[in-house]
């Protein structure tokens, strides 16, 4: 079987999660081919994958143009195959912040006219040294206001990547 992952990521979790989908995939015996949506698509043929999984971060409440640019204009190929969609926030990593993390979701599948076979919420990260002042600020007075960090100046890691094999497992076993 081939697998196709095609992803957008700003700070590098949503990479990080794309090459580790791409490991299990090839460890489960198929093929698994990286795409990330900000390059050229070039001669990438989405067509002849069997299963497509899309995933792309939050940032300010939407996920990486390139992501949608990717989904409009493969929209009909990817309606045709067996798809997941995994939209990586830091909604997604605390209690209460579920009706938001599948509110981003909602609004990436209406604004790009797809609805993905399945949908994945998935955990990010806090990485401070990929931050300058002004992705500092929004994210400690905005995403993160009203929600504790043990250590806020550290780096976090909240993907649950238990969680994340057993999605993918399902996902390319079916
Ligand atoms: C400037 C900035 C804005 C963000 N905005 C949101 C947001 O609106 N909602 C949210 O849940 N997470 C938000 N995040 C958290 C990211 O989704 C999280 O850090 C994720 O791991 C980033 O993935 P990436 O490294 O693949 O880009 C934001 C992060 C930054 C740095």
């Amino acid at each position: 079987m081939r697998v196709l992952i095609a992803y957008g990521s700003t700070e590098g979790q949503t990479r990080k999660i794309a090459e580790t989908i791409a490991g299990q995939v090839r460890a489960l015996g198929h093929e698994a081919k990286l795409f990330d949506t900000s390059g050229l698509q070039g001669d990438l043929h989405p067509e002849s994958f069997d299963k497509i999984i899309v995933a792309g971060s939050v940032h300010e409440e939407r996920h990486q143009e390139s992501v949608e640019i990717f989904v409009v204009a493969n929209r009909k190929r990817l309606q045709a195959k067996p798809t997941m969609f995994i939209s990586v926030s830091l909604a997604a990593a605390f209690e209460g912040g579920q009706a938001d993390a599948q509110g981003y979701a909602e609004a990436f599948f209406d604004n790009v006219g797809w609805h993905p076979a399945q949908s994945l919420l998935v955990s990010g990260a806090v990485r401070h040294d990929a931050y300058g002042y002004y992705k500092e600020h929004i994210l400690e007075h905005v995403v993160l206001e009203n929600r504790d960090l043990d250590d806020p100046e550290s780096d976090h890691e909240f993907t649950d990547w238990n969680a994340l094999a057993k999605a993918i497992n399902e996902f390319v076993g079916t």
